[in-house]
């Protein structure tokens, strides 16, 4: 089980005071030498957090691997073309979230997806896409080429009753071996933390986590390299 992590909090943080602190490529730097597997931003259309100064530099340093996330709109897959990431995660991407809301419609919009899949592959860039844990999304996805699904276990995240959890456990698992039957890479995050992690972990067909807010804010108590420790510890 590879982890990647997201370090958009880091930018967050950053720019509640407008400086240069903390910086992401040093956040980077951090969790790559704590044994993270990749780094994941999302360049999001109002910039609230990861600006494309940060996209372009962490492209410079990672040594790992580097997942940007973004919405399929012309102006990101201009920079995304540009900037060249080792992996593309489409999402959907509404302004008014606090955060990403819901997997991909793939179904509904296949012809364009294909396009944008199509673009990224023409450089060589395999894309991931964001989906909820249904295997009409996960089939959609492989229709159109795609390489990985990362499947949103936000719902899952977000469940405090133990039968809900549970069965949306058994759902993620039930996709995750569906989308790996069917030759997908699988992914999963969102909303996964040090407690919630553990029986996701436990998935053999899920391949990576991607994962930020919580390893972030532990980081503020126990430090970032601790935090990505620790994590590390439970995914594996
Ligand atoms: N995966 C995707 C597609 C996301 O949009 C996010 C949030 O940016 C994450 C994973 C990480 O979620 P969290 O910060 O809740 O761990």
């Amino acid at each position: 089980m590879r982890l990647c992590i997201n370090i958009d909090h880091i930018a967050t943080l950053r720019n509640a005071r407008g400086g240069n602190t903390p910086d992401p490529t040093e956040a980077a730097r951090i969790c790559e030498r704590s044994g993270a597997h990749g780094i994941v931003v999302h360049l999001r259309e109002d910039r609230r957090h990861i600006k494309d100064h940060d996209v372009r530099k962490l492209r410079e340093t990672i040594s790992t691997k580097l997942d940007l996330e973004m919405g399929a709109s012309d102006e990101i897959i201009g920079i995304a073309l540009e900037i060249v990431p080792d992996l593309i995660t489409l999402v959907p991407e509404k302004r008014q979230e606090l955060t990403t809301e819901g997997g991909l419609d793939v179904l509904g919009q296949k012809d364009r997806l294909r396009h944008v899949i199509e673009k990224f592959h023409s450089v060589n860039i395999p894309v991931s896409l964001f989906v909820d844990p249904m295997n009409a999304q996960i089939n959609a996805s492989r229709e159109i080429e795609a390489d990985m699904i990362e499947i949103h276990t936000g719902e899952y995240s977000e469940s405090s009753e133990i039968g809900n959890s549970n069965r949306l456990l058994q759902e993620i698992a039930r996709a995750a071996q569906f989308g790996k039957s069917i030759g997908l890479e699988v992914n999963a995050g969102h909303g996964l933390n040090y407690v919630n992690v553990i029986p996701v972990a436990a998935i053999s067909s899920i391949d990576e986590m991607s994962i930020g807010h919580s390893i972030i804010a532990r980081a503020a108590f126990v430090g970032l390299e601790q935090a990505v420790k620790e994590m590390l510890d439970l995914v594996k």
